[in-house]
């Protein structure tokens, strides 16, 4: 994925990106929003729509502005409903490998994304769209969700990295039921599987997801990403290689200024003041 789709506008002092399928926005606390914005098509996921989301993310990970990174998708309706089923109807068979390659690629860039990644749930998410919300490191999803993998209901399969998170989040029992069935299932029995990790009224997502975002850009930056980094190569790796990591990477913070601060800044009873080394 090196070329954008988008436009690049260049503003008098910013390289800004003006996107075709996304609405990006980043506030005073260093929280960045990315809105997949097709609502017609409930912001279901071509080509176009996955490249933008790549250089989006890309983007608000380099960005010294950005601490915590919200997905989200336009309107009142749906999160994501899915990789594009009218751009897949008629590939071949190696195109489709390479679609899957490229939403697998996608999603893998968010999953290791050294900043936490928070999917804000607001309706539909199904297929690539929970597969999306399985890639990112929160999930916060409002009653009434409906949340599933229908691709069996197509004659396909999960292809963006689905069949191998599912069952890593809640296990190889609810994975089977939920990709055989195709069913979709409410956001209160996916919070009740582990598979979202708060469920909150619609009318307060928002608020809740940011209230969540706003804890985490409170906590060392580079702990989190740390953290983030063992937690992956545990899920690679067995219990004893990844133990090995995580003493490694435990020593390793000792070497970051953050860490002295906050053990300090404990001890003397004050509030610690990152500064992301
Ligand atoms: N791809 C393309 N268009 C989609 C879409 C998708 N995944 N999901 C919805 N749309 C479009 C519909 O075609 C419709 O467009 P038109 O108005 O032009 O007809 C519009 O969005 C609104 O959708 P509905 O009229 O169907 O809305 P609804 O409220 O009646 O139903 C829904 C909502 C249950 C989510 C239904 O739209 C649906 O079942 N969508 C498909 C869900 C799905 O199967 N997703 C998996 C896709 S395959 C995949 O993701 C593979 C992979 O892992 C890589």
């Amino acid at each position: 994925m090196n070329d954008s789709s988008s436009d690049v506008v260049l503003d008098d002092d910013a390289l800004v990106l003006d996107w075709q399928h996304l609405l990006t926005d980043v506030d005073e606390s260093g929280i960045a929003t990315i809105t997949i914005n097709r609502p017609k098509a409930l912001n279901a996921l071509n080509s176009e729509v996955l490249e933008e989301l790549n250089d989006a993310l890309v983007e608000a990970a380099m960005s010294d502005d950005v601490k915590v990174i919200i997905i989200t998708g336009a309107g009142d309706k749906s999160f994501v409903a899915g990789a594009d089923i009218g751009e897949m109807a008629d590939m071949t068979p190696v195109e489709a490998r390479d679609h899957a390659l490229t939403g697998q690629g996608v999603f893998a860039n968010i999953e290791s994304c050294p900043k936490p990644v928070i999917a804000m749930i607001n309706g539909f998410a199904l297929g690539g769209g929970l597969e999306l919300a399985m890639a990112c490191h929160i999930r916060v999803a409002c009653e009434g969700a409906k949340l599933g993998l229908p691709e069996t209901g197509l004659a396909l399969i999960p292809g963006f990295g689905g069949t191998q998170r599912l069952m890593r989040i809640v296990g190889t029992g609810v994975a089977r039921e939920w990709i055989l069935t195709a069913d979709m299932f409410d956001a209160s029995e996916a919070h009740r599987v582990g598979l979202v990790n708060r469920l909150v009224p619609a009318d307060e997502l928002l608020e809740a997801t940011m209230k969540l975002a706003k804890t985490l850009c409170k906590r060392g930056p580079v702990a989190m990403e740390t953290a983030l980094d063992c937690i992956r190569r545990g899920l690679e790796g067995g219990q004893t290689q990844g133990e090995n990591t995580e003493a490694d990477a435990f020593g390793i913070l000792f070497t970051s200024e953050d860490s002295r601060e906050g053990m300090h800044a404990f001890l003397e009873k004050r509030k610690p003041a990152y500064k992301g080394c």
